[in-house]
């Protein structure tokens, strides 16, 4: 597209997979507070994290969190920094507890490179991996081999760079089960109280890089050492209520307006689902119909709402196909550089009306290049 000043404005259907599209309504929002909050004087960039005005704004966020996910009594809502990727290493330094291993569930990319952060914590153990399906498909419950002695099991909800996502629970008895839901997290209702602890950075379905969401059942507080180095003790930020340091109170309070804009806006995660599922399959359903032009990496029954990935005949078709949808400004939907094809995230801010656009885009292009 043309930078000029002029048609700066102008916004394209954004597939990316993160830092992702935001809701418009939230964008404007941000725009219209940016030179000052209103009564304030100053904008939410400037103000320090210990006035009743961040305050508020921070408590407002996990409220409307708490209410959207029905997060219970037993967790805490924690906001920190670092990415999912440091919740990688904190996971297993506040959670493993000696002669008790973890358990992780390999199910692509994101997994695998929690568990590299895990091994170095302590011990771990491999409780399924796809690597033999490369990664196309979900483990069975029954195909799960986990050991009922574990400190914690470990799995990743939507896999970003596969496009495959649990859309169920799994089965872990009293065994506390830790899932990665960055780029899921708010796509449907989840079932908080089955979970130990939840994480999930934000610049994909639930605002801008910065902030990293962390869900943790009270009792698990207890288990971090004393002696970690105190960023990165769960328990502090619970007892600070996640003012242990500076947070970014920026980030907090955008992550607030998406979690407004769902409430009021969407109605809710049950109608954030049926929208998602809406969505994701217009664009199955051009693959599928087109299954001697379009090649979907996930199993039918493990496709995720969120990455919808696919190959094309060859690199030169794909490399067409990336430049006819730049035209009509659908933008980033290479896949990750580590497996090629394409990827359209379709995250909850990404509007129905750029889903139709892609769809009847694939379905042309078939129609033209088969
Ligand atoms: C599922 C998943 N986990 C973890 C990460 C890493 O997040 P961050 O870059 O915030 O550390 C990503 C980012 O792409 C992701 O998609």
């Amino acid at each position: 597209m043309n930078a000029s000043v002029s048609d700066a404005v102008q916004r394209v259907f954004n597939f990316s997979a993160g830092p992702a599209v935001l809701p418009l309504p939230v964008l404007e929002q941000i725009q219209r507070d940016m030179l000052a909050l209103p009564g304030v004087g100053s904008s939410i960039l400037e103000i320090s994290h210990r006035s009743p005005t961040f305050i508020d704004i921070a408590n407002d966020a996990k409220a409307r969190i708490t209410s959207l996910l029905n997060v219970p009594e037993t967790h805490e809502i924690l906001f920190l920094q670092g990415g999912s990727r440091l919740q990688f290493s904190m996971i297993p330094m506040n959670l493993l507890l000696e002669g008790k291993p973890a358990d992780y569930v390999l199910t692509g990319s994101w997994g695998k490179n929690a568990k590299k952060e895990a091994v170095k914590e302590g011990k771990v153990q491999v409780a399924w991996d796809g690597a033999d399906c490369s990664y196309n498909r979900l483990p069975k419950q029954s195909e799960l081999k986990l050991d009922p002695n574990a400190s914690f099991v470990h799995l990743t909800s939507n896999e970003t760079i596969e496009g495959v996502q649990f859309l169920h629970e799994i089965e872990a008895g009293d065994v506390p089960v830790v899932v990665d839901c960055s780029s899921d997290i708010f796509c449907r209702p989840l079932p908080v109280e089955r979970y130990g602890l939840i994480y999930a950075c934000a610049q994909k379905n639930a605002g801008p890089a910065g902030v990293t969401m962390v869900i943790i059942r009270k009792d698990l507080l207890q288990r971090g050492d004393a002696e970690l180095p105190g960023y990165l003790l769960y328990r502090n930020h619970a007892e600070a209520d996640s003012m242990w340091n500076t947070p970014p109170t920026f980030a907090i309070y955008v992550m607030g307006l998406v979690a407004k804009w769902l409430q009021e806006e969407i109605g809710g995660l049950a109608k954030m689902e049926s929208l998602n599922r809406e969505k994701s399959s217009l664009l199955y359903d051009v693959i599928d119909n087109n299954s001697d032009f379009y090649v979907g990496h996930a199993d039918a029954d493990s496709r995720s709402l969120m990455n919808v990935t696919f190959r094309l005949p060859s690199a030169d078709i794909e490399k067409k196909f990336f430049a006819a949808a730049e035209e009509l400004n659908l933008t980033n939907l290479k896949g990750h550089r580590s497996v090629g094809g394409v990827r359209a995230s379709v995250y909850n801010a990404m509007p129905l009306a750029g889903v139709r656009a892609l769809a009847d885009f694939m379905q042309q292009f078939a129609d033209d290049n088969k």
